[in-house]
């Protein structure tokens, strides 16, 4: 193993800029170790994680038992490819689908393969069971959206960043505006649309709240037009928004599924905390009509259901309903916000607040082009708490679900002192 013991912050941000692509822009802190809800630099800095590896560290930095369930599958069994069968890809399989009421789901790794595998199992229902003329599918995207990094997903963004330099795009999208009923009717007019893909709450974008019942009326109106609503829930889900998914709405049963949903999307997509940030586990779920139009040879992934994964994503679902995680991001979530309107209300820095459960964001009162959330950033970075701007003006805090009440009040003091004592 490489030791990197000796070397210093600066030095290792410069061996990245020197031998890594330059496809990212980190706040210049370097990350040794995480705890709980804490990490460390390599200088032995103590900070608390205000984004949560962008909400896949759910259950807190190295949880104990989801940390024992990778080493103990470890050493016995971690890939055998889907060439052979593996004593754990079954019994995942069922929990998974027992824990979220879906018939099927198709195991990958990261979110972006999970969202285009709900492209192809959308694509495949639209020919081969609502009998759309072939390459003629459609499926609504809506604006503001994200959804990865690959050459399908950036098809239909909006975003000049994920977009610009990357043509030709994929056929076969339309993108209309979020949180827009009229406009989704109108799209769902076209009889070659079968899909309807979003978040329930858009995350990377500034973390934007559609409106009450926005949710539910799209989801009525796809099943009007027998279309399939897809859920994205790479980001908002498994507890993060204070219930196990987004779409759960109010339904509040007690440490476990919801078991009458606000929402039920025919295709749910989920990824990042579903291995409690361990590594990339991703998963797709729908009911038997759709799931079963895609047959063997016609889609998969080496890795895909991996011994590993299954063992680290059933102990990380049990940690998420044994320790009551929906929950306590539920609670802590209203404090959070009550304590930031406070600052908004003090403050000419901060316009506003706005989030669910422990996926919250403040908007700067400054231009989307402005340096001043970045710059707010490295200064909670000084004062011991990571957060990163989302979009220009706004800074996302989503920090582990295994947060206290009293570490909540303690990082809200750190950012009322820190926006109180910017000076622009
Ligand atoms: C809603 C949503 N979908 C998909 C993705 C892509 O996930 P990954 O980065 O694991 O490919 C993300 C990542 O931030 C996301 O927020």
């Amino acid at each position: 193993m490489i030791s990197t013991s000796s070397l210093s912050s600066q030095e290792l941000i410069s061996i990245e800029d020197k031998y890594g692509a330059h496809n990212y822009h980190p706040l210049p802190v370097v990350l040794a170790k995480g705890d709980g809800v804490h990490v460390w630099d390599v200088e032995g800095k103590k900070y608390y994680d205000f984004l949560s590896a962008y909400s896949a560290v759910n259950q807190g930095h190295c949880h104990p038992r989801i940390i024992k369930a990778l080493t103990d599958q470890a050493s016995v069994l971690t890939l055998t490819s889907r060439a052979f069968h593996n004593d754990l890809l079954g019994p995942y399989e069922k929990y998974m689908t027992e824990y979220f009421k879906y018939d099927k789901v198709l195991p990958m790794n990261t979110g972006v393969e999970a969202v285009e595998t709900a492209l192809k199992l959308c694509r495949k229902w639209a020919y081969e069971v609502k009998g759309i003329s072939d390459n003629q599918a459609k499926i609504i995207f809506v604006s503001g959206n994200f959804h990865g990094r690959t050459m399908a997903i950036i098809s239909g963004s909006v975003d000049p960043d994920s977009t610009k330099g990357f043509g030709p795009y994929m056929p076969g999208y339309e993108i209309i505006p979020y949180n827009d009923l009229k406009a989704l009717e109108q799209a769902l007019e076209d009889p070659n649309v079968a899909g309807f893909l979003v978040e329930p709450i858009q995350g990377e974008a500034g973390v934007f709240v559609p409106d009450d019942g926005y949710l539910k009326n799209a989801a009525d109106l796809c099943k009007a037009k027998n279309v399939l609503f897809i859920a994205d829930e790479v980001q908002t889900g498994i507890a993060r928004t204070g219930r196990l998914l987004a779409t759960c709405g109010n339904c509040s049963c007690e440490k476990s599924c919801g078991h009458n949903p606000e929402i039920k999307p025919d295709i749910l997509i989920l990824g990042k905390a579903l291995s409690g940030g361990v590594f990339p586990v991703s998963a797709v779920l729908a009911n038997d009509e759709i799931m079963l139009t895609i047959k063997p040879g016609e889609h998969g992934s080496t890795f895909g259901g991996n011994p590993l994964a299954c063992a680290v994503a059933i102990e990380a679902l049990e940690v998420i309903k044994e320790e009551g995680l929906a929950e306590n991001a539920m609670e802590l979530g209203k404090v959070f916000r009550s304590r930031m309107q406070e600052l908004v209300d003090k403050s000419d820095l901060v316009n506003l607040v706005r989030g669910r459960g422990l996926l919250n964001a403040i908007v700067i009162n400054d231009t989307e082009d402005s340096k001043t959330a970045w710059n707010i950033c490295v200064a909670l970075k000084e004062n011991g708490l990571l957060a990163k701007p989302t979009h220009g003006n706004i800074i996302r805090f989503a920090p582990p679900l295994v947060m206290t009440e009293a570490q909540i009040q303690e990082c809200c003091d750190i950012i009322e002192k820190t926006i109180l004592e910017f000076k622009v």
